[in-house]
């Protein structure tokens, strides 16, 4: 997903688009470019590499603007360039796009046939071509823009700034927008994420597809109108107050969001337990008393799968429902068995994840309710779900997903115990209460962990394995360290490495294995069978056993004990600092790792 921030206002647009994208970043930043109207003229700054690259330029130059748009790219179609960089622009226009247009090969050769000139390899371009195409045929800024995303397909946002005006124009298809003003200042903002936006717009707005959204600033006033794509006005769009607070932007005593964000898993579990279970969050689980579907589809993609994968095992132990979990760019092509009265439950940490959206849509189209597990209010999971259960994270920065993960499994382990009506089981909250703890005491004392990942981090390859409720923990777990140490890493089912995999097996191959108290004996045959080959034996598993304590070469000891749904969640949390110190250790960019965006909005 790539960072959008446009400004109109009689301030300075440098300083509120910079800052915007500083803190959507985090979601894709292979390059960042700035457009401004200075002297009735569209300038660009654009630069291939981190958003670093541009402030430098910006800096250089000083340059003061009333209206602007920023853009930080995740690339898609077209390299690393400047020249692919955003805004793209000309004369008249300045675009920046969030997504794919999929029709644009096509549209690039008609255009070039008619005689226009393209300076980038990006689909983006196509965009700015049809809209000047369009406008120096009919003169009409908002006809134009209304023509251009008619003739385009594909999940798309785009901004828009013109040589004609200050306003500030934009409108998307399933994919993120928000416009935001500030009456006492008279400035106009858009944003692809409402957290770019905050400290800056007091009042928010969410347009649905095809809106056009023109902003207006004026000496008295700024006024934000919504069209129709017949230029009609558009009642199709949600307002809210931006009251999320500043505190999540920075990184506190941490050196990365990832440690700060793993840290404060801790006191959100307990605040979300609160929530549901004592507070405004009880009414919504109350709903699913006795709920009965005939069964459920959960499709997610990444860390968000992995949720799934343990929130299964809830609804099948707990609940004996079926529950199937599906990748979302599997689900959406399979041709998915659907049938009435079923579940689509849909896992985002973002809710703009291209491939979970479409998997929602599929289930919409064949009459199955949706719910969402998501942590962004207003996202478009959000807006499309019959019913949403938030996970109340608050910003997750590190693209490695870390609270997220650990409050999607509970949300889903709360819904689960509220479908059996035993919310107010005082072996709950107690549960809930001493995961948090045992976290708690995890983080305060890391040495151990961090004196594994030295001894390992090395090596050339990492194997996570673990059994039952803890494979979902090993997939995971070699999906953190893969994204954020960037080595080969790989989870499986612990019964299965002698299918295959234990080939692999030599002393540069290090086996991460998860023993739970369940299948203890099953386990330790499993990693018998590595140690015979020479593999390095990591076992997480409970402590104080001189059994694992001779078997493995290194040995994180947990205490399981009063745990017996919630200790996947314990595991993972000593995983994730295992990773995270490993990464360290390796010097790589643990909180924006390269090739990764937060939310993957294509597909
Ligand atoms: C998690 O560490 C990854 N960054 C990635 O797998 C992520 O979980 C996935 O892209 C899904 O994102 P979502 O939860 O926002 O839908």
């Amino acid at each position: 997903m790539c960072g959008i921030v446009g400004y109109s206002g009689p301030g300075n647009s440098v300083g509120p688009i910079i800052e915007g994208l500083s803190r959507l970043e985090y979601r894709g930043y292979d390059s960042a470019g700035i457009c401004l109207k200075i002297n009735d003229e569209l300038q660009i700054i654009k630069k291939e590499g981190k958003l670093d690259n541009l402030k430098a330029l910006i800096n250089e130059q000083k340059p003061f603007s009333h209206t602007g748009i920023g853009h930080t790219r995740w690339a898609t179609h077209g390299g690393v360039t400047t020249d692919n960089a955003h805004p793209h622009g000309n004369e008249l226009f300045a675009v920046v796009h969030n997504g794919i247009i999929e029709n644009a090969g096509t549209l690039k050769k008609e255009l070039q046939a008619e005689g226009f000139v393209f300076k980038s390899q990006t689909d983006s371009e196509v965009f700015l071509v049809l809209l000047t195409k369009f406008y120096k045929q009919n003169n009409n800024t908002l006809q134009s823009i209304a023509k251009a995303f008619n003739t385009i397909t594909g999940n798309s946002a785009f901004v828009i700034i013109e040589k004609a005006s200050d306003k500030l124009y934009c409108l998307k298809r399933s994919a993120p927008l928000v416009v935001g003003d500030n009456k006492e200042t008279r400035e106009a903002f858009v944003s692809s994420d409402p957290f770019a936006l905050i400290g800056f717009a007091p009042r928010i707005y969410f347009p649905q597809d095809a809106v056009i959204c023109e902003s207006i600033v004026t000496d008295i006033d700024v006024k934000i109108n919504f069209y129709e794509l017949d230029l009609s006005p558009s009642e199709r769009y949600k307002f809210q107050s931006n009251a999320m607070t500043m505190d999540s932007t920075t990184k506190g005593p941490y050196e990365h969001f990832m440690l700060k964000e793993i840290h404060e898993q801790p006191s959100l579990i307990e605040k979300l337990a609160a929530y549901y279970i004592k507070n405004q969050g009880r009414q919504i689980l109350d709903s699913l008393k006795s709920y009965r579907p005939t069964g459920w589809h959960l499709t997610a993609c990444g860390t968000a799968w992995h949720a799934g994968l343990v929130i299964k095992n809830y609804l099948e132990q707990i609940n004996r429902q079926s529950a199937s979990v599906d990748i979302a760019s599997e689900f959406r092509y399979k041709n998915p068995i659907l049938n009435k009265g079923e579940i689509g439950l849909f896992i985002s940490q973002s809710g703009e994840t291209a491939d979970t959206l479409a998997c929602q849509e599929l289930c919409k189209e064949n009459g199955i309710q949706s719910f969402s597990i998501v942590n962004v209010e207003g996202s478009t999971l959000f807006r499309n779900c019959d019913q949403n259960f938030l996970i109340h994270a608050g910003v997750e920065i590190g693209v490695a997903s870390t609270k997220a993960f650990s409050l999607q499994v509970l949300t889903g382990y709360l819904m689960s115990r509220a479908m059996e009506g035993t919310l107010d089981d005082p072996s709950l909250f107690k549960e809930i209460k001493l995961l948090s703890n045992r976290i708690g005491e995890l983080c305060s004392n890391v040495e151990s962990i961090k004196e594994v990942a030295s001894e390992i981090y090395n090596k050339k390859g990492f194997i996570f394995t673990g059994r039952g409720k803890y494979f979902p923990i090993a997939l995971e777990g070699a999906l953190k360290l893969k994204e954020i140490a960037y080595v080969h890493a790989e989870g499986y089912a612990a019964g299965e490495l002698k299918h295959g995999p234990i080939a692999l097996i030599d002393e540069q191959i290090v086996n991460i294995a998860i023993v739970g108290p369940e299948l203890f004996e099953k386990t330790i045959s499993n990693i018998e069978e590595v140690k015979a080959r020479k593999g390095v034996i990591v076992i997480v598993g409970p402590k104080g056993s001189s059994e694992l304590e001779h078997l493995s070469d290194y040995y994180i000891g947990l205490d399981f004990e009063g745990l017996p749904n919630l200790s996947p969640l314990y595991v993972n949390v000593a995983l994730q600092f295992l990773a995270y110190h490993i990464a360290s250790l390796k010097g790589t960019d643990i909180d924006k790792p390269r090739n990764l965006a937060k939310s993957v909005t294509v597909e």
